[in-house]
Parts: C-alpha cells; sequence; structure tokens
C-alpha cells in the first residue's frame, strides 16, 4: 500500500495502490473536526479562492458580503471604480462591520462606536478623535484591512489570505483556458443576474465536489430528469464523455452526450425559434473566434472544478457555483446564473427556466445531488469506528484499469475524484 504523500498524517487517509488498483478515502476526512481544521489553515488559509464575479458589483459603492475560509468579507467597487477586498470587521474591537449581504453605498459605518470606513478603506470618520494623539497616523494605520491578494481572471475574481501565493493564473493553470471558453460566449461578454441561490447542505463540501465530478450516479440518480429527457425526443449516452486532470486539484468534465445548451446544441424542448437562434449563434461564434474554437466552446457540455471552492458548470445553463465550508458535515453553497450580455429577453427567460429545471436549487438534478451527498454524510457517520476498519473506507477505483491501459478517463469513472484527492492529500500533508 503506498501512502500519497509524507508529512502530516491526514494525508495517509488517501490510499492508493497503482499495482492492486485500488484508491479509497478514509471516512474520518469527511467527519473529522480535526481533518476541518487543517483543511481551513492548509487550503483556504493559502490557496486562491473564488470570491465572486466583477459583474455582480457592476457600479461605483456596489458591495456583496460573504465568507470565505471562515473569515468575513467585504466584496466591493469603490467610488473610483477599483474592485477592493476588505476583511469585514472594524479595525477598532474587531465588530462585524457591514451586516447586510449586498448594497451600495460610500462608507461602511460600524454600529458599535460609530467609526465609519469610506469604500476605499479609509477611515472616514472617528468620532471624539480629539481623545487620540497623532490622529492623521492613527487613521491611517486603523484603515480597513485588504485582503493580502486579489487578482481576476476573465472577471473572476480570486483572493488569498496568504501573499506569498504563486500568481493566480499559475494556480489556474490548465483551468484558465476552460474558464476563457465560456467567459466568452458572449460577443459583448458575460455577466451575473442579479440575485444569489443560497443553500446550506448537510454534507462536507469534498461530497460536492465528488458530486460534481462524478457521471457515474447521471443515470441512476437522475433518472427522472433522464427520463424527461427521453421523452422530449433527446437521446442520452455515455458514450464520448470523459473526465480530465487539469493538474493542481483541477478537475473537469467533457460531456457530449446527454444535454442541449442554449444557444449552442439545440433540442426540441427549447422550442422553434431558439433552433434558428442556435444556428445563427454558431455563425457569430465563428465569426468572432474561429471555427476551432467556437466548436470548443459550443460542442460539449463541460463541469469545470477549480481547486478548492469553485464549479463552472456549462450545461443546459451556465452556473457559478461556489463552496463554503461551515464545519465538517455543513456546507453553505451559492449559485448564480451567468448570462451573455445584451441578449434578448426571450433567450434570458428561456435560459432560467431551463437553469431552474435542472441545476437550480428546486430542479429536476440539484434535490437528487443534495439528498445523495447528505445521505453520503449520514452513512459516513455509521460506519465511524467500525470493529472491522475495513468498513471505513470510501472506494474511488473504478477505471483505474481502463486508464492503467493509457485510455483518456471517462466521465462515469472515478479519475476526477482521485486527481483531486491526490491533490488535496498532498495540501494538507505539507509539513
Ligand atoms: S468596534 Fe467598531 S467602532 Fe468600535
Ligand atoms: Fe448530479
Amino acid at each position: 500500500m503506498t501512502q500519497l504523500t509524507q508529512g502530516h498524517p491526514i494525508a495517509s487517509l488517501v490510499e492508493e495502490d497503482g499495482e492492486a488498483l485500488s484508491f479509497r478515502v478514509h471516512r474520518s476526512a469527511y467527519r473529522s473536526q480535526e481533518v476541518f481544521r487543517e483543511e481551513t489553515a492548509r487550503i483556504w488559509g493559502h490557496t486562491w479562492l473564488y470570491l465572486g464575479h466583477e459583474t455582480e458589483i457592476p457600479k461605483p459603492g456596489d458591495f456583496k458580503t460573504r465568507t470565505l475560509g471562515g473569515r468575513p468579507l467585504i466584496f466591493c467597487r469603490d467610488s473610483s471604480g477599483e474592485i477592493q477586498v476588505f476583511l469585514n470587521a472594524c479595525t477598532h474591537r474587531g465588530t462585524v462591520l457591514c451586516r447586510f449581504g449586498e448594497g451600495n453605498t460610500k462608507f461602511f459605518q460600524c454600529f458599535y462606536h460609530a467609526w465609519a470606513f469610506s469604500n476605499s478603506g479609509e477611515l472616514a470618520a472617528l468620532p471624539g478623535d480629539d481623545a487620540y494623539a497623532d490622529v492623521d497616523g492613527f487613521r491611517e494605520r486603523m484603515r480597513l484591512r485588504s485582503v493580502p491578494r486579489i487578482a481576476t481572471h476573465e472577471g473572476f475574481v480570486f483572493i488569498a489570505f496568504d501573499p506569498d501565493v504563486p500568481d493566480l493564473l499559475t494556480h489556474l493553470g490548465k483551468a484558465a483556458h476552460y474558464m476563457s471558453l465560456t467567459a466568452r460566449i458572449g460577443p459583448a461578454g458575460m455577466e451575473t443576474v442579479p440575485g444569489v441561490q443560497l443553500y446550506a447542505v448537510k454534507g462536507n463540501w469534498k461530497l460536492a465536489v465528488e458530486n460534481a465530478m462524478d457521471g457515474y450516479h447521471f443515470a441512476p440518480t437522475h433518472n427522472t430528469f433522464v427520463g424527461y429527457l427521453r421523452e422530449t425526443g433527446f437521446a442520452v449516452t455515455d458514450d464520448d464523455q470523459y473526465a480530465y486532470d487539469l493538474g493542481g486539484g483541477h478537475g473537469l468534465l467533457i460531456l457530449t452526450g446527454h444535454n442541449g445548451r442554449i444557444g449552442m446544441v439545440w433540442e426540441p424542448r427549447f422550442g422553434e425559434t431558439e433552433r434558428e437562434r442556435t444556428v445563427a449563434k454558431r455563425e457569430e461564434m465563428v465569426d468572432r473566434l474561429g471555427s476551432e474554437l467556437a466548436a470548443e466552446i459550443a460542442d460539449a457540455s463541460r463541469i469545470l472544478f477549480v481547486f478548492p471552492n469553485l464549479l463552472l458548470f456549462d450545461l443546459e445553463a451556465l452556473t457559478i457555483r461556489q463552496l463554503e465550508p461551515v464545519a465538517p458535515d455543513r456546507t453553505d453553497v451559492r449559485a448564480w446564473q451567468f448570462v451573455e450580455v445584451g441578449e434578448p429577453a426571450e433567450v434570458r427567460e428561456l435560459r432560467i427556466k431551463t437553469m431552474v429545471s435542472f441545476v437550480g436549487p428546486g430542479g429536476l438534478a440539484t434535490p437528487d445531488d443534495i439528498e445523495a451527498y447528505e445521505a453520503v454524510q449520514r452513512g459516513i457517520e455509521a460506519t465511524a469506528d467500525s470493529a472491522d476498519p475495513a468498513f471505513d473506507w470510501s472506494d474511488m477505483s473504478r477505471g483505474m484499469a481502463n486508464e492503467r491501459q493509457g485510455n483518456q478517463g471517462r466521465s462515469i469513472d472515478e479519475g476526477a475524484m482521485r486527481s483531486f484527492w491526490r491533490h488535496w492529500a498532498t495540501v494538507v500533508g505539507r509539513d
């Protein structure tokens, strides 16, 4: 049996044996407080994290608050139009500063002692400032704390709490290209639809990653949706669907077999008008991007995972999904719809309707998936402290023999999960 990495013992929770074609993950990786603490420190504290898309805060003064790696943040556009990301904690005594989820403001005022900070971080109002020596120096020292690193790729804004992380494109590696494919769909660019779907899942965050990278569950778990597709005249197949290890823990499924996509691959439920638009859209993309890139964008659906907290679903509808671990058995999920800037209202409507019917929180797919990973979490609790320790491992060896023969991994195998777990073990195992 080979332990993947030396160093911290948590790395030994992932076991791979290339000879015996076995790959398994110890279930304490999903339920232990210690693992959760180490992940928060070693992963969330030292890598790029997806924060949000710049079109979520289009106007000066727009802001959103959200939490990454357990730290509350303010994501805002300052009055000069620059994107700023601050720790959402008053520099005076630490009170959470902004208690709204979103809005537009020039100032963030703390309710405790009424200090007020401008949207570019200066301490603008300090009640009773004559009680402080060197007021100007004090104000400067007490400005809002920015996160150490902020960088953007194709409008996707990432932050890091570690100032020494390598630059964002190095972190994204091959995943950057697939983000660009989705970002180039619209001739006038892409934007997020206002509003977010926010839901809490009673499961470990890594189960959400596994679920997204797991084509094996599609037919059995989503059999209602698959039946619906068949009834509306669309074929469903697992042929020519593959999984790719993009390095750095990032993974990709490329799917040609099961779903139409608005503007890309027409299917009967989209209606006749959309059929004509799909043909015109392809011509527009070929003119703008060339036939090769247009085909790469249009001919297959993609599910992209960017380690550790971003999922980009380029399927029937385009969905950006962010994972925020709250506890070993609790994950907050945020999802946004990603659309073409300036597309006709009826296309936008069709897109939203299609999203709601499948990947929306009340659609035909997402509730199945949430039930699956909550059920996994409950089952994982059941095998803790088993008399036979072998029961307390989850198997992820599907498709290893096929890969060993040099074949590209299939989406219905577990190769994308294995590459995620290998990287996870490397990161949490680092001394
Ligand atoms: S803690 Fe914010 S003003 Fe005192
Ligand atoms: Fe699913």
